[in-house]
C-alpha cells in the first residue's frame, strides 16, 4: 500500500474513489457538502430519501456520480454531530476504505482530516488516518496456493490535505506509514506458524531488519547463554529441538550519552505448556506466543524508519516450550542470571523464565527504563479481556507515560497493581522463588515474579496475552501494542 498526502479539492479530486464523511441526519462535511454542490445535490437527495443516514459504521457507495472528477465516492457515517471520539474517527476511516477496496477501486482519496475529534490535533488524525489505511488493507495470504483476489483492493491512498498542507502534517503522516509498517512487520511475525517461525527465523528477521535500518544487531547461541548463566531461559528450552537464541538489536539515533530505553519481548515460537503440558483445544494459538518478541522488530521497524533522536535497545529471548525426555520438570530447581534460584512448579509458567535472564542482561545498558512485552498469563485475559494491555511498573511516572501514549495511539493500557502484598505468594521452601503464585491474580503474581529481576532501573511489563491476537473465525495477529511502544518512544525522543 502507498501512502501520500496531498492538497486537492474532493469535486476535483482525480481518483478512482473519493471518501467523504458525513454526520447523522444527512449533515455534510465541508467536502461532502462541496461535492453535493458539485453533483446537484445528490447526497441531499440521498439523505432525503434515507440511504444517506450518517450513521457510524456505515459507508454509501456511489458509482459515477454526477459533476465530479472521482469515479466513485463513499460516504462514511460519522455518528452524531460534535461526538466523534478518536474511536469513532478510526472506525469510520476503516468503513470509508473498506467499502472503497471492496469497489474496482484500485486507489482512493481520503477527506477525513476534516473530520473534528475533540482534543484531537489534526496531525494525530493524519497519522491515525495513514495507520488505519495501512492496516486496513493488510493481508496475510503468503502460505495459501491460491490468492484470491489478487487484482483487488486499495493500492494507494491519498490522504487530502488542507490548502496549504505544512511539513508537520506531511511528517505526521509519514509517521503513521511507519506505524503502519512496524504492525504489518509484528502481525507477520505473530501469523507465521511455529514451524516457519522458529527463533532461527526470528533472529534472522532481526538480521534483515538489522541490514535496512543499519541496526546493530547480534544473536547469542546456547554457549553463550551458558557463559552468561541464562539457567531460567536454559531450563525452559532444553525439551525442544529448536536451537534458542538472544537477540539483542541497538538502534542509536542520539549521542552515546543519552541512555537508552529497552524493549524486552518474550519470543516462545511454540508454547505446549512443556511437561505441565496444556490441553489441546485450541493449542494452535500458542504459536503467537512470541508476539511481544514480533512487537519489539515491528517498533524498531517503526522508530527506525522515522528516524527517531533515541537510543533504543531491544531484546528477545527465544525458544520453544515443548515437553520431551529431556525437559525441565516440575520442582526442578534452577539458577538464573542473576543468581536468584527458582523452583519450577509449573513448567507452563515459561514466559517469565525467560524473561528474567534477559531482564538481568538489561542492566548492563544501563537504561533509562526497560519495557518487557509478553504474552504472559491467561489470568489477563480473564482481568481484561481483548480490550486493554495489563501494565504493571515500579515506577508510577512511567506507568502514566505509558499509559498516556496508549490513550494517544489508541493501543491502551490498563494500570494495574503490583504491591508487596502479592510477593508473598511466590514463596518456596526449596529456592527463592517458585514460578507460579496459584490461581488468586495470576498476571499480578506473574508481574511480581518479573519485578525481582528488575530492580536496578524504572521498569514496565505489558502483558499482551489479550491483546496481541484475535480468536474465532477471523482470527490473527493485531500487531498490538507496536503503535503504543512507537508513540512512547516518540515521546522520549521529544524530551
Ligand atoms: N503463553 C501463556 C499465556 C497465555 C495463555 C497467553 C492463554 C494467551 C492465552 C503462558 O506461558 C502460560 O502458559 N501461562 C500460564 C501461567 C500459569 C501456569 C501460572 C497461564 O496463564 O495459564
Ligand atoms: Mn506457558
Ligand atoms: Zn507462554
Amino acid at each position: 500500500m502507498e501512502h501520500s498526502l496531498k492538497s486537492v479539492t474532493a469535486p476535483r479530486a482525480r481518483t478512482a474513489c473519493a471518501i467523504l464523511g458525513a454526520f447523522e441526519g444527512g449533515l455534510l462535511t465541508p467536502s461532502a457538502r462541496a461535492v453535493d454542490e458539485a453533483s446537484g445535490g445528490q447526497l441531499a437527495a440521498l439523505a432525503r430519501r434515507g440511504d444517506l443516514t450518517g450513521k457510524a459504521g456505515s459507508a454509501l457507495v456511489l458509482q459515477t456520480p454526477a459533476g465530479v472528477a472521482a469515479e466513485r465516492v463513499v460516504v462514511a457515517g460519522l455518528g452524531k454531530q460534535g461526538d466523534l471520539t478518536l474511536k469513532g474517527f478510526r472506525d469510520a476511516v476503516a468503513a470509508g476504505l473498506r467499502a472503497a477496496g471492496a469497489s474496482a477501486a484500485r486507489d482512493a482519496t481520503l477527506f477525513a482530516l476534516e473530520w473534528p475529534v475533540k482534543d484531537v490535533a489534526t496531525t494525530s488524525l493524519a497519522q491515525h488516518a495513514t495507520q488505519v489505511a495501512a492496516e486496513t488493507a493488510y493481508r496475510f495470504d503468503r502460505l495459501k496456493s491460491r490468492r484470491e483476489d489478487e487484482a483487488r483492493g486499495l493500492a494507494r491512498v491519498v490522504l487530502a490535505a488542507p490548502e496549504r498542507a505544512g511539513a508537520t502534517l506531511q511528517a505526521a503522516a509519514a509517521q503513521g506509514a511507519a506505524i503502519g509498517a512496524g504492525v504489518a512487520l509484528a502481525r507477520d511475525l505473530g501469523n507465521l506458524p511455529s514451524n516457519l517461525c522458529t527463533p532461527t527465523y526470528l533472529a534472522e528477521e532481526a538480521q534483515r531488519l538489522g541490514k535496512r535500518h543499519k541496526l546493530n544487531v547480534t544473536v547469542l547461541d546456547r554457549r553463550q547463554m551458558e557463559k552468561l548463566g541464562m539457567g531460567a531461559l536454559l531450563a525452559v528450552t532444553r525439551g525442544s529441538a529448536e536451537p534458542a537464541r538472544f537477540i539483542v538489536l541497538e538502534y542509536n539515533g542520539a549521542p552515546k550519552k543519552h541512555k537508552p530505553v529497552v524493549l524486552v519481548g518474550k519470543g516462545i515460537t511454540f508454547d505446549t505448556g512443556g511437561i505441565s503440558l496444556k490441553p489441546a483445544g485450541d493449542m494452535d494459538e500458542m504459536k503467537y506466543d512470541m508476539s511481544g518478541a514480533g512487537s519489539v522488530l515491528g517498533t524498531f521497524e517503526a522508530v527506525a524508519g522515522m528516524k527517531l533522536p533515541v537510543n533504543l535497545v531491544g531484546l528477545v529471548p527465544t525458544c520453544e516450550n515443548m515437553p520431551s525426555g529431556t525437559a525441565v520438570k516440575p520442582g526442578d530447581i534452577v539458577t538464573s542470571m542473576s543468581g536468584q534460584t527458582i523452583e519450577i512448579l509449573n513448567t507452563d509458567a515459561e514466559g517469565r523464565l525467560i524473561l528474567c535472564d534477559a531482564l538481568t542482561y538489561a542492566e548492563r545498558y544501563d537504561p533509562a527504563a526497560v519495557i518487557d512485552i509478553a504474552t504472559l498469563t491467561g489470568a489477563c485475559v480473564i482481568a481484561l479481556g481483548h480490550v486493554a494491555t495489563g501494565l504493571f511498573s515500579n515506577r508510577d511516572a512511567l506507568a502514566a507515560e505509558l499509559v498516556a501514549a496508549g490513550e494517544a495511539a489508541w493501543d491502551r493500557v490498563w494500570h494495574m497493581p503490583l504491591w508487596d502484598d502479592y510477593q508473598e505468594q511466590l514463596k518456596s521452601p526449596f529456592a527463592d522463588m517458585a514460578n507460579i503464585g496459584g490461581r488468586p491474580a495470576g498476571s499480578v503474581t506473574a508481574a511480581c515474579f518479573l519485578s525481582r529481576y528488575a530492580r536496578k532501573y524504572p521498569w514496565a511489563h505489558l502483558d499482551i496475552a489479550g491483546t496481541a491476537w484475535k480468536s474465532g473465525r477471523d482470527k490473527g495477529s493485531t500487531g498490538r501494542p507496536v503503535a503504543l511502544l512507537t508513540r512512547f518512544v516518540m515521546g522520549r525522543a521529544a524530551r
